[in-house]
C-alpha cells in the first residue's frame, strides 16, 4: 500500500511511495510553457486583431473598425504618447496588472514554490536546504495580494467591454466563433477572480455570523457563490490561464490567415472576407 506521509531529511527525500512528483512536474511544464508563449506574444505587437476580435493580451489597443485598421497608435483611452517606448507593448502592461494578482495568489504560490523552487517539492517531501523564513523576509510582498485584487477587478469590465464589441461588425449585430471564445474567456477570468480568498473575505468571510449581523440574503448568496468558486479555485486558475492563451492563439491564427471564423456576418469566413 502507498505511504503518503512521513518525514525524512534531505532535499526530495520522503517516505512517500506514491508519485508525488507528478503534480510539481506538470505545474512546472504548464506554467513554464505559458510564460514562454506570453513572453513571445507580449513583445511581438503583431496579429492581435482579426475582424471584430481583439486578443485579450492587447485589449489596451483601440478596437479595430475595419480589417486594415489595426494601428497600434491608439489606445481606447486615446493616443499613445509619442515618447512611449515601443518595447513596452500593451500586452506587457496588461501582463503586469493581472500578473501581480496571479503571482501573489495563494494557489499559485503553493504551485510554483513546489514546482520551481522545491520549497518544499511536495507534502512531507524534504525541501531545499536554505534558510526559509516564509513570507516574512524576501517574500513579504506576497502579502500585497489583497490589494492586487483591486487591479484584477478593474480589468474585468474592460474584458467584458471588448467581448461585447465582438458582437458587432460594420455596424451590424451578429455573433461569431471568436465572440463565443472571448465571452468564455471573460467568464473563466471572472470565476477565477471571484473565487479569490481575499475577495471571499471581503464579501463575507470576515463575519462570524450572517444572521446575527443582519446581512442581506443577497450578500449571503454572493458569499456562497464565491465559496463555490473558491473551492474550485485551482481549476479556474488553470482553465482561465490557458483559455486566455487559446483566445490569443485563435485570433492570431485567424489574423495570419491560417484559420477561418464561423459567424453570422459572412458565414464561414477568412479574415480577408471581413469587410
Ligand atoms: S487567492 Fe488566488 S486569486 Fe486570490
Amino acid at each position: 500500500m502507498a505511504t503518503t506521509g512521513g518525514h525524512v531529511q534531505g532535499f526530495g527525500q520522503t517516505n512517500r511511495t506514491d508519485r508525488w512528483w507528478v503534480g510539481p512536474a506538470a505545474t512546472a511544464g504548464g506554467l513554464g510553457a505559458w510564460l514562454l508563449y506570453y513572453a513571445w506574444a507580449a513583445f511581438q505587437g503583431k496579429y492581435w486583431a482579426a475582424g471584430p476580435y481583439i486578443s485579450p493580451f492587447y485589449i489596451t489597443y483601440t478596437h479595430p473598425t475595419s480589417v486594415t485598421d489595426t494601428s497600434p497608435a491608439y489606445a481606447f483611452w486615446g493616443m499613445w504618447p509619442e515618447w512611449w517606448p515601443a518595447l513596452i507593448t500593451p500586452a506587457l502592461i496588461l501582463g503586469f496588472l493581472p500578473g501581480t494578482f496571479r503571482v501573489t495568489c495563494y494557489y499559485y504560490r503553493k504551485a510554483y514554490y513546489r514546482a520551481f523552487f522545491g520549497m518544499p517539492p511536495g507534502c512531507a517531501v524534504g525541501p531545499r536546504p536554505v534558510n526559509y523564513r516564509g513570507e516574512t523576509g524576501l517574500l513579504l510582498f506576497q502579502n500585497l495580494h489583497r490589494y492586487t485584487l483591486y487591479l484584477a477587478l478593474l480589468l474585468l469590465p474592460i474584458l467584458y467591454y471588448e467581448a461585447a464589441l465582438s458582437y458587432s461588425w460594420g455596424g451590424e449585430l451578429g455573433i461569431g466563433l471568436g465572440s463565443v471564445i472571448l465571452t468564455i474567456n471573460c467568464f473563466l477570468i471572472t470565476g477565477y477572480t471571484l473565487g479569490c480568498h481575499a475577495w471571499r473575505h471581503l464579501i463575507g468571510g470576515r463575519l462570524n455570523c450572517f444572521s446575527c449581523d443582519g446581512i442581506s440574503e443577497a450578500r449571503h448568496g454572493a458569499w456562497r457563490f464565491t465559496t463555490w468558486l473558491n473551492i474550485r479555485h485551482m481549476r479556474f486558475a488553470w482553465m482561465s490561464l490557458y483559455w486566455f492563451l487559446f483566445t490569443d492563439v485563435f485570433i492570431r491564427l485567424m489574423s495570419m490567415g491560417y484559420l477561418p471564423d464561423i459567424n453570422t456576418w459572412n458565414g464561414i469566413s477568412w479574415i480577408a472576407d471581413f469587410h
